[in-house]
């Protein structure tokens, strides 16, 4: 499946699909890397990957879907098939994720339906949890509320902060996401046509 993935800054959880999608027989296939800030470094990781890499600045636009009809065309002239959102901040209007209903996927850094939205570690932490975790899911139009793919678990520890705990759940979003991307392409090719 023809893959974009959808960023804001750095880019980790990208470069681990970018990866993941040049291996053979992975289900996905990298067309491009699509940020709504020309500052993230993820676009030129993308480029150094021999990724499409495009900036479509959300502040150029006047209100969120003229915005959102820029990335679309983009995404429509690639014959995009699959995206995948990997830490892309920006809330997305009912619009756009009705155009790529059970296209679109999100990973999120909580077990959800725990914690949607932001500062999903300090919270975790304030609330005493002794697990936190990341979650792969469907994107609907509650922020965060789709049904989940995949989802990874790590241990809150006693002198946790928000800063050591998102980077203990940022190595198992690593691992989990590919192979969540890959669930949801499968899921995809067994639907039956519509
Ligand atoms: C990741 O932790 C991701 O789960 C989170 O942003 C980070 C992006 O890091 N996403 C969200 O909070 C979405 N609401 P990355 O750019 O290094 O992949």
């Amino acid at each position: 499946m023809r893959l974009a993935i959808l960023i804001s800054g750095r880019g980790t959880n990208m470069e681990r699909l970018l990866e993941a999608a040049s291996e053979p027989g992975y289900p996905a296939e990298a067309r491009l890397v699509l940020s709504n800030k020309t500052s993230a470094a993820g676009l030129d990781t993308a480029r150094r990957a021999d990724v499409e890499a495009l900036a479509i600045p959300h502040r150029d636009f006047e209100d969120r879907e003229s915005f959102e009809r820029a990335m679309d065309r983009a995404l429509q002239e690639r014959g995009i098939e699959i995206i995948a959102l990997a830490g892309f901040m920006r809330v997305l209007t009912p619009w756009f994720v009705g155009r790529w209903s059970g296209r679109l996927i999100n990973i999120h850094p909580s077990l959800l339906p725990k914690y949607p939205g932001l500062d999903t570690h300090a919270r975790a932490i304030a609330a005493g949890d002794e697990e936190a975790g990341c979650s792969v899911h469907w994107v609907t139009e509650g922020v965060d509320e789709g049904d989940v793919i995949a989802q990874a678990r790590v241990p809150v520890l006693k002198d946790d902060t928000a800063e050591s705990l998102a980077e203990r759940v940022l190595i198992e979003e690593h691992k989990l996401y590919p192979d969540a991307l890959a669930e949801a392409c499968r899921q995809i090719t067994r639907r039956p046509a519509s």
